[in-house]
């Protein structure tokens, strides 16, 4: 965490052609004072604030996305907070392929990649809008263009194949027709010769795995599942 404060203490403001981010240069002041003058629980708290003003809570949806979402029983924009990418680092090395069902404006994603440089990142949203106002922040953040790949699609119509890490915060609500979401991805993370590691924030997939994975973290807000090894 002390990595990421020192780099957005060092970075200018982002280029913010939506207004995405209004409340940036107070919250920023605020961060550099608490670094320069407060306790770790005072740099932490506004370094969370910053957080979530730079992740966004509310994403632009075009009206055809909106129908889209609600049709698939889509979830807001809610941040899933940094202790993912904080504990992410032993499951990323350089070749690793990540995905984000559901990246919004891709800040997980792109700070996995800040921490842990690593081949690619597939963010996979729905809103147009918040891959433009994240190619902003890759730029912004310094992360090579090649290592990200926008997928501007319904994550119902996205495969799971070909990753080694796959982080999800609920992108679809699971029943209706985010149950066949979950089910396929389920299906399609077992049958691959190398099952990725996933983390799953407010987690609904427990329930349409097999006994093939097991979860080997949970606290209630992260659940993290790796394959069970053969044995
Ligand atoms: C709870 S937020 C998670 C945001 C980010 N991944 C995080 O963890 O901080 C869910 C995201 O999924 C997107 N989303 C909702 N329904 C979707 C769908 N059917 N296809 C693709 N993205 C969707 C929303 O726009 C939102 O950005």
């Amino acid at each position: 965490m002390a990595r990421l404060v020192e780099l957005f203490l060092r970075l200018p403001a982002p280029p913010d052609p939506h207004e995405s981010f209004p409340d940036y240069p107070r919250l920023r002041d605020r961060l550099g004072r608490a670094a320069e003058d407060g306790g770790p629980e005072d740099v932490e708290a506004r370094f969370l604030e910053f957080y979530a003003h730079v992740h966004m809570n509310e994403a632009p949806y075009s009206l055809d996305e909106r129908r889209r979402m609600d049709a698939a029983g889509g979830y807001w924009n809610h941040a899933g907070g940094l202790s993912p990418i904080l504990k992410a680092g032993p499951w990323i090395t350089p070749e690793t392929v990540s995905a984000d069902f559901g990246a919004g404006n891709g800040l997980q994603g792109l700070l996995l990649q800040v921490l842990y440089p690593h081949a690619r990142t597939a963010q996979i949203e729905i809103s147009a809008r918040m891959k433009d106002i994240g190619e902003g922040l890759r730029e912004w953040l310094g992360v090579p263009s090649g290592r990200v790949e926008w997928v501007v699609e319904d994550v119902l119509n996205v495969p799971a194949t070909g990753y080694d890490f796959i982080y999800l915060y609920r992108p679809v609500r699971p029943d209706g027709p985010g149950g066949e979401f979950y089910t396929r991805l389920a299906r399609e993370v077992e049958s691959e010769p190398r099952p990725p590691v996933i983390f799953s924030i407010a987690d609904c997939l427990k329930d349409f795995l097999s006994d093939r994975y097991e979860a080997f973290y949970g606290d209630g807000h992260l659940t993290c599942f790796r394959a069970v090894p053969p044995s």
